[in-house]
């Protein structure tokens, strides 16, 4: 198949522009560091879908735009390959043996012992059980007072997530502790892709006993633990798998995968946060949520996906929240070998990225793209509705995410538990992201007025 998106092997094309501005040694470093989106559309805007810029020791040749992203999020990892990019950052947090410090079919085989947990069934059987993680939280909470959205939606999420995936003991043990001990491998995470390094870093050595206790509490707690509606703990199910090798998992493996888990959902809290941001800066939209919500739950809390389904307006601003905010902000990859992308050479060993946070923001794809506009989603604009996909929070192409499903659900349980059991208002209507995190979240503290709604 040959589509204008495609990419080709042969080392051809013309030479990539080069971002003006370059300081020497150090490249573009610091407006990339100090806005790393808004380098980026000025970049495109400037020069088009493909420039080439310098950060120490790297060049980068950016794509951004439908056809440039389709393009190099739809090569094979024998020519866009991830492992370079994520691996240094990801083994000495999740150690070695999973992730990217295995062979492709390890890897696959991996991926595939985490499916059963997101299927459509699953995701049935986890909605009373997200319902009452949120419910539990809110219910000791007065008649009106003050929460910081991204500490909640942090302690919500991660509940919830090890509650599902892993189990409910793990759930209530570990609630308390995990956004901390999953902020240390995020920080750390952090620190190795700004400065290239992971030695002796004291976020590291953090890092490093955050990871011992959370494998210590999966290995003691999860082979007990039997989540709702199944048969067998899920820890015990990854213990019995058999690989493409024929060999089983051992005890550390099944740990670490379930820790990967965990740490691939770190993004659920930013665009829960971002989604409430949004929300609550745009009111108007607030008695919407609500009416649709009155008339989907016939019966509450819901025990069934079909009612969540029904929320189509607030499936609209989960997308415009992905869209405006998306967590995962860059996809980078390395060539693995000469390629000619979109007409462009990359060089073997060049790094490769795709912006979801610019390409989200550029004109001529999306109708005034900095406005918060839930109904461009609407079946009669579907300005999503494209082919290259336009959307790409969730990546796409040979590697979308396999929890989107699970983390919209969520986010989709949380903001109606919380708009229908509070009247709710931001501090501070003026939220600014958090840039030197990794996923520019929220700037903290970000605190948000209730006031319980009579039911
Ligand atoms: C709002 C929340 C989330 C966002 C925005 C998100 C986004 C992404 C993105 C952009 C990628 C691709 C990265 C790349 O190709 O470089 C990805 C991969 C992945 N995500 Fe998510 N994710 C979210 C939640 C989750 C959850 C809850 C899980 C479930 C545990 C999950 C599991 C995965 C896995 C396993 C991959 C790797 C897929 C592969 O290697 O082919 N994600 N995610």
């Amino acid at each position: 198949m040959t589509t204008e998106a495609q990419a080709t092997s042969p080392p051809e094309g013309r030479e990539l522009p080069e971002v003006e501005g370059g300081l020497p040694l150090i490249g573009h470093t610091v407006p990339f560091v100090r806005d790393p989106v808004g380098f980026l559309l000025r970049a495109h805007s400037r020069q088009g879908e493909a420039v080439a810029f310098s950060l120490p020791g790297r060049r980068v040749a950016s794509f951004c735009g439908p056809q440039a992203n389709a393009a190099v999020l739809g090569l094979d990892d024998s020519e866009a390959d991830r492992r370079p990019v994520y691996e240094p950052l990801v083994t000495p947090l999740l150690g070695p043996g999973v992730v990217f410090n295995i062979p492709d079919d390890v890897k696959t085989w991996h991926d595939t012992l985490l499916l059963p947990h997101l299927r459509r069934d699953a995701l049935a059987r986890y909605v009373p059980v997200m319902f009452d993680q949120v419910e539990r939280h809110i219910a000791p909470w007065g008649a009106c007072g003050t929460f910081e959205l991204m500490t909640t939606m942090h302690y919500l999420t991660m509940r919830i997530t090890a509650h599902c995936l892993i189990g409910p003991r793990f759930g209530r043990t570990m609630g308390p502790v995990l956004p901390q001990l999953m902020n240390r491998l995020e920080t750390a995470f952090f620190m190795s892709f700004v400065i290239g390094s992971r030695a002796l870093l004291p976020h590291h050595r953090r890092a490093g006993r955050a990871r011992e206790s959370l494998t210590r509490a999966i290995k003691e707690i999860a082979p007990h633990d039997c989540p709702e509606g199944d048969e067998r703990s899920h820890f015990v199910e990854l213990m019995r798998a058999v690989g493409p090798d024929g060999r089983s998992l051992d005890e550390d493996t099944a740990a670490a995968l379930m820790l990967g888990w965990l740490f691939a959902s770190a993004s659920t809290p930013v665009h829960a946060a971002w989604t409430g941001v949004l929300l609550l800066q745009h009111p108007q939209w607030l008695p919407v949520l609500r009416a649709e919500q009155e008339a989907a739950f016939t019966d509450y809390p819901p025990t069934t996906l079909s009612p969540l389904h029904e929320l189509d307006r607030l499936g609209h601003c989960l997308l415009e929240s992905e869209r405006l905010h998306p967590p995962v902000w860059l996809l980078a990859r390395t060539a693995a070998r000469d390629l000619c992308v979109q007409g462009y050479r990359v060089p073997r060993g060049h790094m490769m990225c795709v912006s979801p946070g610019a390409s989200h923001r550029l004109p001529g794809v999306f109708r005034d793209p900095g406005r918060f506009d839930p109904d461009r989603y609407l079946p009669d604009r579907g300005e999503h509705r494209t082919t290259p996909p336009v959307l790409i929070g969730f990546s796409g192409g040979r590697h979308p995410c396999l929890g989107s499903a699970f983390a919209q659900q969520t986010i989709k349980v949380i903001w109606s538990v919380l708009l229908r059991a509070f009247d709710l208002e931001l501090a501070d209507p003026q939220v600014r992201e958090a840039r030197s995190t990794l996923r520019h979240p929220p700037r903290q503290p970000c605190t948000v007025r209730y006031r319980r709604r009579k039911r």
